[in-house]
């Protein structure tokens, strides 16, 4: 069967489809809760598991009084450190690289409150959580440290921190640059603990057959998971299956398997049944991350004219009693702004609270807080507008790395968003502005995140009726992988995007890496870019072998795809379909694999995502509110795949940064070391009407060396340089410094 309808190229969207504003190809079954999340997926025969946690936050678990739950009704099983089966891969866990440390019931040690101490399975969920309630549970009760003060004291021993690179960086000397600045700033900026919370809590479903795991797990990575629970359980990846269509968000918690999601597949084959284990809302608070506390000192000397002679950012990080987890918060420091004289360096300390982890822009979050607000003191200490001290010190070179930056359009951002705002015409000295009992100031910051990737791998197939299907093992976490993957297959293909069928979240595609660090757009996006080539390239060459193909002898490069088709460009009536392709070569789908991975430009050149960000405060005098009517953001982060879906993540950090300048804050019992603010309710985020107005702009950036397809990433850094612009913008509002966060108007 052949198609005779021969479309001229002139019928091709003038709109190119990647860039294209596309609709989520999955808002549909979003909307109409036909998307299936972890938990919603239907296993016949599945009971459930309720986690007990502890209830002090440093010591042993002396007794659980097991029996007496065991006897209540429908409950299956109660695994406690006792009666669980050893995992062979516990005891190794600590020298796996950039390994957690989960707490899996292979010991009796409690390091903070809240942790997993066992588990309740019972066929209903109700007689599961009722167990857990019940079960008696006795301690020996150590002091715990909670203090982060006093353990400041005695900084942790560490030798590999987790979660930075490098630890430490030193360039010309510090001292000599301080005494020839001409103005100073030392000051010492602080961020609270935050939890993340994904409005889908951690969930898992575990399904073992003979020695063959399935899980259904809410995670960002699908073969971190599989890897590490095959560790743990001492079985062959390819015994472990994890699907994970949809993830209603992670931000960092959901990078890799946390205790859950062992201790799910540890009671299914305890109990020879498919086990559900969902973590509630106050369970979020201690097993699965959070970003820990900083303390940052941050000491700026600059000249007359505002050049930067030294810089330095000491940074002290609280991590658990279980690992070495580090918050980079000085990542950003030696790259952002061109200065001979530059140090940083972190610092742990131990604390019995729950690991910390990866929370969007770890590192950068924190870190912009205490630079940007830095910078700013600098300008006023100057008397100079903080736009023009940042340009005067902008950076050329990544002086970090001693290379080019593969390109930089922050100058750009600065100038757009400046713009839009009307930063020009307000007046410089703060607490000028009023309005009734309002305080009105204006602040900016600069917004800062890496471009980098993974390998990747992906799958592009064509069917028989011209549709294509494209795989690749990456995960949906709300960002919009499943549009813009979809985009950038039919672009390459000329296929209507709605005839692309994209398909991630299953170990048994081709493997991807954990969607984080904004990696997954350039990531998984080169590999499907790099799969849909290699499909127009095989399809190209059956057309040009076939004598019975129009397009029959014609040179592959002559060639152009659109509107399902692959045509001669100089000639577009020489066209030929793929549906007519595939038929003429036995009708059977043809397919193309392709692997992507980072090449030599790491080495050669310094990817960055910039951008500028510009807010209005108001802060009510006698009240001590504080109100973000106005935040204005250009960003320049290579080439955008969809216009919608890149915005919604800039606006979503924005939020993001709004809230964690204002309201967000976990508290722990300096005693007990509880949770204390563990649900919606008492732990603030942004809600609609909190945010005022937010503006984002892309400024175009084209950028030939990052990666194949000109991509940088926007995941994170819409968060960055928000806190301290507003923090700014408060001191331009009441002569108020606040280093911090939450800020409150004490
Ligand atoms: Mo993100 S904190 O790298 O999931």
């Amino acid at each position: 069967m052949s198609d005779p309808v021969v479309r001229p190229a002139e019928d091709a969207p003038a709109l190119p489809i990647v860039g294209a504003p596309l609709d989520r190809v999955d808002g549909v079954p979003k909307v109409t809760g036909r998307a299936r999340y972890a938990a919603e997926i239907e296993v016949p025969g599945a009971v459930h598991a309720v986690l007990v946690t502890s209830t002090i936050a440093r010591g042993r678990v002396r007794q659980m009084d097991v029996a007496a739950v065991e006897r209540m009704p429908g409950v299956l099983a109660v695994l406690t450190h006792e009666n669980a089966p050893r995992l062979p891969g516990y005891e190794r866990a600590a020298q796996w690289p950039a390994s957690r440390i989960p707490t899996v019931l292979q010991n009796d040690a409690v390091h903070y409150n809240g942790q997993p101490i066992g588990v309740v399975v019972a066929e209903q969920l109700e007689q599961a959580l009722e167990g857990a309630r019940q079960l008696r549970v006795s301690y020996a009760v150590e002091t715990p440290q909670l203090d982060f003060a006093s353990a400041h004291e005695a900084p942790a021993e560490t030798t590999h921190p987790f979660g930075v690179e490098p630890k430490e960086t030193a360039r010309g000397d510090v001292e000599a640059g301080l005494e020839q600045a001409v103005a100073r700033v030392d000051a010492t900026f602080v961020t609270p603990l935050q939890t993340h919370n994904p409005m889908e809590p951690h969930a898992t479903i575990a399904v073992w057959e003979g020695d063959e795991l399935t899980l259904y797990d809410s995670t960002q990575g699908i073969f971190n998971v599989r890897g590490a629970v095959a560790r743990m359980f001492g079985i062959p990846p390819e015994h472990v299956r994890v699907i994970s269509r949809y993830t209603g968000g992670g931000f960092g918690s959901k990078g890799g398997a946390w205790s859950s999601v062992f201790l799910a597949a540890m009671a299914a084959r305890q109990v020879g049944r498919p086990v559900k284990l969902v973590l509630t809302r106050q369970q979020m608070f201690g097993p699965v991350g959070g970003r820990p506390r900083t303390v940052q000192r941050l000491t700026l000397g600059a000249k007359r004219d505002g050049t930067l002679t030294a810089i330095r950012h000491l940074v002290t990080a609280n991590t658990s009693a279980l690992e070495d987890w580090l918050e980079p918060s000085a990542i950003q420091t030696p790259m952002l702004y061109a200065c001979p004289n530059v140090e940083t360096d972190h610092t742990l300390v131990r604390m019995n609270i729950g690991s910390p982890t990866f929370m969007r822009a770890p590192g950068e979050a924190t870190g912009t807080f205490a630079l940007e607000s830095a910078m700013d003191e600098l300008a006023y200490a100057l008397r100079l507008d903080p736009l023009e001290l940042r340009l005067r010190n902008h950076a050329d070179r990544d002086q970090l790395r001693d290379l080019p930056f593969s390109s930089k359009s922050l100058r750009e951002c600065y100038a757009v968003a400046a713009e839009r705002f009307g930063w020009a015409g307000r007046p410089l000295d703060p607490g000028s502005l009023r309005e009734g009992y309002w305080d009105i100031g204006f602040g900016m910051a600069t917004a800062t995140y890496p471009a980098r990737r993974m390998p990747g791998s992906a799958l592009a197939r064509m069917l028989p009726d011209g549709r294509a299907e494209v795989r690749a093992g990456s995960q949906e976490i709300g960002t919009g992988t499943y549009t813009v993957m979809t985009q950038i297959a039919a672009d390459v293909l000329g296929l209507d995007p709605a005839r692309v069928h994209f398909y991630l979240g299953d170990t048994t595609l081709p493997q991807n890496g954990v969607s984080a660090g904004s990696m997954t757009a350039a990531s998984a996006g080169t590999a499907v870019h790099a799969a849909a080539c290699a499909l127009r390239t095989a399809l190209a060459a059956m057309a040009t072998a076939d004598s019975r193909s129009p397009l029959y002898g014609v040179a592959e490069e002559s060639l152009r795809a659109g509107d399902g088709h692959l045509f001669v460009e100089s000639d577009p009536s020489r066209s030929d379909s793929y549906a007519a392709i595939v038929a003429r070569n036995g009708g059977a789908p043809v397919e193309a694999k392709a692997d992507a991975r980072p090449g030599e430009e790491s080495k050669r050149w310094s990817s960055h995502a910039f951008g500028a960000v510009f807010v209005e405060v108001r802060v009510d005098r006698d009240l001590g509110t504080i109100r973000v009517p106005r935040v204005v953001g250009a960003y320049a982060g290579g080439r955008i795949l969809n216009a919608k879906t890149a915005r919604s993540q800039l606006v979503g950090g924005i939020v993001w940064g709004v809230g964690m300048a204002l309201m967000e804050e976990t508290l722990v019992d300096p005693h007990s070391g509880r949770y204390v603010n563990a649900d919606l309710a008492e732990y603030h985020v942004p809600t609609n009407a909190d945010i005022g107005a937010i503006d984002v702009t892309f400024v175009e950036e084209h950028d030939p060396h990052v990666n194949p397809i000109g991509v940088k990433g926007l995941g994170e850094i819409g968060i960055t340089g928000v806190t301290a612009a507003i923090a700014n913008a408060v001191w331009h509002a009441t002569r108020r410094r606040m280093r911090e966060l939450p800020i409150r108007m004490r």
